[in-house]
């Protein structure tokens, strides 16, 4: 089997029929084989008419779940029936263009490893939606795309059109929460390519969304589970949650050290920043890199740590100092400068003190 497209569906009665017709429409002309697998959770007579289709045409299957609902999950199982070396999964409400698909398939065959229909790359259009899930939906990937490296690159990483080679996710425990299944393939899948292409989201011409204010909270849930399962990712949200925590054990030692103690202002502020630099060390031992099998010692790890962290200051000093010559704020200076040594110190750190 050359290609398997996977179709989640959900009380979609009105669309089927024509959204099948629309697919043979757009491959027949490529004279390969293929298949269309509906996953789905309906409650409505879409399934006489998934069951009525699969009478009359041998390239649609059906698997019908009852009771279960959850789009991501829908395709997973998709996944698992589908048969083909390529696989593209669309929505079944035609507001993704089947027309597309033997331009995904050909770029397929030529060796991307993922492509992407997207609305956000010039050509492409999201005039499918209505400003605010325009704005909800521009919200949610920029969280992504924060939150998770892999994301970073891709444009239009919710999409729920996407094309890629079986070989992808073969070795990649996809367990989904929610809708997104392109965020879980694009963070745990095994690929190098990924190649996005514009398209037009089209708006819905029968039945209505499903999208909800449960999904949207399943996402975040979703992208905080997906940090806490890649290990590069979740090393860096530990190194800053580690570094807040050093401002704080920094305050508090100024505080101790001056009001308690009544050292002098100048020592108070070394010594509390040297003890932050020991907690910050210490946690990251711990906590950050725990599950780096590395041979070193703390008597080698500790002093990199101090000078990588040295070099950070340099660098938080240097870019605000320079920014302040073009008229930046400097509190605004000293925060980009802080973000930028945070990049510097977690890379430094990730290389060598702790290399495994
Ligand atoms: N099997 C199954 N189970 N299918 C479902 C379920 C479910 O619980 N919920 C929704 N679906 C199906 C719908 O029938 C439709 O085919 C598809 O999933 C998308 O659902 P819509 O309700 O049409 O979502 P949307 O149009 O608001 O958003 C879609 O397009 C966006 C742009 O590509 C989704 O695919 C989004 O994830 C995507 O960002
Ligand atoms: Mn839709």
């Amino acid at each position: 089997m050359d290609l398997s497209i996977v179709i989640p569906s959900y009380n979609e009665r009105d669309n089927i029929r024509h959204l099948v017709e629309r697919i043979h429409q757009a491959l027949d002309a490529l004279m390969i084989d293929y298949e269309i697998w509906f996953v789905d959770d309906s409650t409505d007579d879409t399934v006489e008419v998934l069951a009525h289709i699969v009478e009359m045409d041998e390239q649609v299957h059906v698997y019908h779940r009852d009771h279960a609902r959850g789009l991501a999950s829908a395709v997973v199982a998709g996944f698992a029936r589908a048969t083909g070396e390529y696989i593209i999964v669309m929505d079944a409400d035609l507001q993704h263009p089947p027309d597309l698909l033997p331009k995904i398939y050909k770029r397929l065959r030529h060796g991307s490893d993922i492509v992407i229909p997207s609305r956000f790359v010039p050509g492409g259009s999201d005039g499918g939606l209505g400003p605010l899930r325009k704005f909800i939906s521009f919200a949610a990937r920029s969280i992504g795309q924060v939150m998770l490296r892999r994301l970073r690159r891709i444009t239009d990483c919710t999409s729920g059109f996407f094309g890629f080679q079986r070989k992808v996710v073969e070795h990649a425990a996809l367990d989904p929460i929610g809708w997104k299944i392109l965020i879980e393939i694009l963070a745990k899948g095994d690929y190098r390519t990924v190649h996005e292409i514009p398209y037009t989201f089209l708006a819905r011409d029968a039945g209505e969304s499903k999208m909800s204010l449960k999904e949207q909270a399943n996402y975040l849930r979703h992208i905080l589970r997906l940090v806490s399962q890649i290990p590069e990712d979740r090393r860096f949200w530990l190194f800053c949650v580690v570094g807040v925590t050093g401002v704080v054990v920094n305050i508090a030692v100024l505080c101790v050290l001056k009001y308690t103690l009544a050292v002098q202002d100048v020592f108070a502020s070394v010594i509390a920043s040297l003890a932050a630099m020991l907690s910050n060390y210490i946690w990251n031992d711990q906590i950050t890199w725990q599950d780096v099998g590395t041979q070193r010692k703390w008597n080698t790890k500790l002093p990199l740590f101090v000078c990588i962290s040295i070099v950070g200051i340099a660098i938080t000093t240097l870019v605000m100092h320079t920014l302040s010559s073009f008229f930046v704020p400097v509190p605004i200076g000293q925060t980009v400068g802080i973000l930028l040594a945070t990049l510097w110190s977690y890379t430094m750190n990730n290389r060598l003190t702790w290399r495994d």
